[in-house]
């Protein structure tokens, strides 16, 4: 009964934060630890610098998205799949996959309000 409470919170918590779920997609079932850590941004800016080699501010760039702005939820998300490999990406699996929760919150909360971003 406790653990369904808990399972269903977790969910709830998971759809509210992450705008990219959809139905039809795999479920990403993000452990609710890391999606209520606080992220650092002033050392999520730090751990940036690898990782805007790639994502440049402008659009997409040979393949490469944007996640300049993205959700807190969406990016969470989105590199906890890749360090897992649910997400199947070589790349971004190796990027993600040196990361611990502590770093992908900080990266998510840097990303997110990155709002002047010209590089
Ligand atoms: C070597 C180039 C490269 C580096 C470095 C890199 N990425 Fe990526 N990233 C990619 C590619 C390519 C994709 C698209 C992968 C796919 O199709 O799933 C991607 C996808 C993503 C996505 C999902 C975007 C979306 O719209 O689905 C996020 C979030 C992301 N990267 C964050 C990061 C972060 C944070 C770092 C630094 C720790 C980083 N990336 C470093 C190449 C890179």
């Amino acid at each position: 009964m406790l653990k369904q409470i808990l399972l269903s919170t977790k969910i709830i918590i998971m759809v509210l934060l992450s705008g990219q779920i959809h139905a039809d997609e795999v479920k990403i079932d993000v452990p609710f630890e890391l999606l209520e850590l606080i992220g650092d941004v002033e050392y999520g800016e730090y751990l940036a610098s690898d990782c805007k080699t790639c994502h440049k501010a402008n659009g997409e760039s040979g393949g490469i998205p944007n996640i300049h702005g993205k959700s807190m939820g969406e990016l969470i998300t989105a590199l906890y799949a890749y360090r897992e490999k649910i997400k199947p990406n070589p790349v971004m699996q190796m990027q993600a996959g040196r990361l611990s929760d502590e770093e992908i919150a900080a990266l998510a909360a840097y990303f997110e309000n990155l709002i002047n971003w010209e590089e």
